[in-house]
């Protein structure tokens, strides 16, 4: 019986490492689109330094190429790209030695004129986002249109929009207009539960099963 309760032991210290052993990838600034010429950091901010995380991506001329292979300057876990091009647009993620992988990111660079600040994150159900249209040239509070869907749901004064308690029907693909100035690229906006109460109620199953089990073993006969 004590050795089954080590062993439980074991498996449970095993399972609280593994959902702690990940890498999440972040973006700063923080925003799914740039313009060329912007300056990007991407960060691989791991729990466990010892896994080796390595940033990767998928553009349309490269898969799965390294910081270190010519596109960004590399230091540790972080990859600087000092003036990103249209080039540089594509899914980013970071992977460790032993196959795991972290969040995966979009980000999209621009060659013309208007950007839209979206989360480059998945937000959560509940939060506030703000959306901000941006021009490469004037100031950031010019009048703009935002889009959903190909459709237009606000028209803002000042290019800030905020959509309020997201909800998974807030989840699509964004873009925003500013008059004279043109259309920013499309984003994908994602909406997801509370990931961290996820994780938890994972592991809250876990230690239920392995306390049935002891209690299923305490009732054996002992031979
Ligand atoms: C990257 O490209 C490879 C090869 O085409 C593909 O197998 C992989 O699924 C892609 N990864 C992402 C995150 O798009
Ligand atoms: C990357 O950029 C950050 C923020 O500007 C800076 O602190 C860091 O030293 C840079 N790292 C490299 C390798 O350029
Ligand atoms: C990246 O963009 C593609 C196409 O727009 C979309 O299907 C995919 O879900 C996006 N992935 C993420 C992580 O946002």
């Amino acid at each position: 019986m004590k050795e089954t309760s080590v062993l439980c032991l074991l498996f449970l210290i095993s399972l609280l490492s593994c959902t702690t052993n990940q890498a999440r990838l972040t973006v700063s600034p923080s925003s799914s689109q740039f313009f060329e010429g912007d300056f990007v950091s991407l960060s691989c901010e791991e729990d466990d330094s010892s896994a080796g995380w390595t940033l990767r991506r998928n553009t349309s001329k490269q898969q799965r190429s390294q910081c270190r292979d010519g596109w960004g300057k590399p230091a540790g876990s972080t990859c600087n790209i000092s003036g990103v091009l249209q080039l540089d647009s594509g899914v980013y993620w970071c992977e460790s030695r032993e196959g795991p992988i972290s969040n995966m990111v979009n980000l999209t660079v621009t060659g013309g004129s208007v950007i839209l600040q979206s989360p480059v994150l998945p937000v959560m159900e509940g939060d506030d986002v703000t959306l901000l249209c941006k021009t490469k040239t004037t100031p950031s509070n010019l009048p703009a249109a935002f889009y959903k869907d190909g459709s237009l749901i606000r028209k803002q004064p000042t290019g800030h929009m905020t959509i309020q308690h997201v909800s998974r029907s807030d989840e699509g693909l964004y873009k925003c207009d500013i008059s004279g100035h043109g259309e920013s690229p499309s984003s994908w906006i994602t909406v997801t539960a509370d990931q961290k109460e996820a994780g938890e109620g994972d592991i809250i199953t876990h230690v239920m099963y392995i306390t049935i089990k002891i209690s299923n073993n305490q009732k054996q006969p002992i031979r």
